[in-house]
């Protein structure tokens, strides 16, 4: 299992110690959520943030793009360190040339779900990106409910997946859990995002190991 903690439940008054912890942990990935307070109702941080992130982070940067149009900010986001961009599939017009722009610029490309959007609709961009990021909550808020819908949602598309012999990472964001993790695990995801479960810990790397070790 890949795991990526979500910065955006750390302390960012202890920002550097938050991504040593990372840095220390089992952990795979910084999931490092950006919010334009357009395509969801919330603002999180943007670059000052990001490249304080990277100064420290010995992990690579996941960053999900929660903003309209974001093939505008593509190279910035290169330019900040970012290894994996996450677009939205509802905030492009025209995903592939996006999802072709982010592979040129040197980043793994992926492309994230809302709760809504059928899997379906990735069926000519699957092989395409790298990884493929279901959203479990609506997106704009940490420390939500799982969605239960997004278990079969993670069958279809493992079997989309697996019918095409692809070796596309599944990842799952939004209220994982001790309960709900292992459970997306068994449908078929190999990676998890976690916020409020790992930092609202008092042994977040504790929490890390124990979804590590989950097993599909
Ligand atoms: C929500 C963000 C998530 C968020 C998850 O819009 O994309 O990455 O930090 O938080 P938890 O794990 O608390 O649901
Ligand atoms: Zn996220």
């Amino acid at each position: 299992m890949i795991v990526s903690p979500s910065l955006l439940a750390a302390d960012f008054s202890r920002l550097a110690e938050e991504c040593e912890m990372i840095n220390n942990s089992e952990a795979d990935w910084f999931h490092v959520d950006v919010m334009d307070g357009v395509f969801v109702p919330n603002i999180s941080f943007g670059s000052p943030v990001i490249k304080s992130i990277k100064k420290v982070a010995r992990k690579p940067l996941d960053v999900h793009l929660m903003i309209v149009d974001p093939q505008r900010y593509i190279n910035m986001f290169r330019d900040l360190g970012a290894d994996i961009l996450n677009v939205h599939y509802e905030a492009c017009t025209h995903l592939h040339r996006t999802i072709q722009q982010i592979r040129d610029a040197g980043m793994r490309p992926a492309v994230t779900l809302n709760p809504h959007t059928p899997v379906s609709v990735l069926e000519e961009i699957l092989p395409d990106v790298d990884m493929v990021l279901l959203m479990s909550v609506n997106p704009g808020f940490g420390g939500q409910k799982f969605i239960n819908n997004t278990y079969d949602k993670i069958r279809r598309l493992r079997k989309m997946i697996d019918e095409r012999h692809l070796n596309t990472i599944i990842e799952i964001d939004g209220g994982v859990d001790n309960n709900t993790a292992p459970l997306a695990a068994q449908a078929g995801a190999t990676a998890m995002v976690a916020g409020s479960y790992v930092f609202g810990d008092k042994d977040p790397k504790a929490r890390i190991a124990e979804l590590k070790s989950l097993k599909q």
